[in-house]
């Protein structure tokens, strides 16, 4: 199996003025820095406004930046949509693309989050791409052919391991303190596998992070289940501890 190094992602989602984005971000960066070499990268993706600002206090460290969408396009008569050439330019290496917040409350559907994701690619941003399923379609057995089909139609052509990271965030688990098991995870994560295998010739090597109330508590049990490759995390990427103790889950 082709190694591959987790990712511990934090979306901090509409949460955060300017003096604690840049206390946790700063936080953050320290501890990384202090504790030299660790088997995960780390990143945080805080809201636009924050993202000049935290790029500034994190600049040379290991922690990386990302925005938390971006539009489909680098410029132009878009009001109130960021590009991913400004992400970039705010010092992020990576975007996430069709959260279940941006398909539910945004109406964003697979051709949108694809879209964005090679629009990201341009840039040279990776691009994680999220796919889940709600409850009721888990209820009607119907989890992994929503999951098939977003992960079908939301990665864009020209996706590779080095541009594309796929987050499985069952959307019943999201906030909830819910989580699933980790046998359901463990499936998911293996027919996430074979659906990417099916699609890119580097399939083995794209990390598949879990997302959904993952906690320093479920951290280490969720981080050492087959292909999961990290987490990306809400609620507890706010608190450093929390974040920082979910990092160091992995083994
Ligand atoms: P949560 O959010 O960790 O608060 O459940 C995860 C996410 O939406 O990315």
């Amino acid at each position: 199996m082709a190694a591959r190094r987790k990712l511990i992602a934090g979306n901090w989602k509409m949460n955060g003025l300017k003096a604690e984005g840049l206390q946790l971000a700063s936080d953050l960066a320290g501890r990384l820095q202090g504790a030299g070499a660790v088997p995960f990268d780390m990143l945080v993706c805080p809201p636009f406004p924050l993202l000049f600002p935290v790029g500034e206090a994190i600049k040379g460290s290991p922690l990386a930046l990302g925005g938390q969408d971006c539009a489909p396009k680098q410029k132009g008569a878009h009001t109130g949509d960021t590009s991913p050439a400004m992400l970039k330019d705010a010092g992020c290496a990576y975007a996430i693309v069709g959260h279940s917040e941006r398909r539910q409350d945004h109406g964003e559907t697979d051709a949108i989050v694809a879209a964005k994701a090679a629009a990201a690619h341009e840039e040279g941003l990776v691009a994680i791409v999220c796919v889940g399923e709600t409850w009721a379609e888990r209820e009607a057995g119907k989890a992994q052919e929503v999951v098939g089909r977003q992960v079908a139609g939301s990665l864009p052509a020209g996706a590779t391991a080095a541009n594309t990271v796929v987050a499985y965030e069952p959307v019943w688990a999201i906030g909830t303190g819910k989580v699933a098991t980790p046998q359901d995870v463990k499936d998911m994560h293996a027919f996430i596998r074979k659906e990417l295998q099916a699609r890119l010739s580097d399939a083995d090597s794209v990390r598949i992070l879990y997302g959904g109330s993952v906690k320093p508590d479920n951290a280490v049990e969720l981080l050492a289940t087959d292909n999961v490759d990290g987490a990306l995390v809400g609620g507890a990427s706010l608190k450093a501890d929390d974040f920082w103790a979910i990092g160091t889950s992995c083994r």
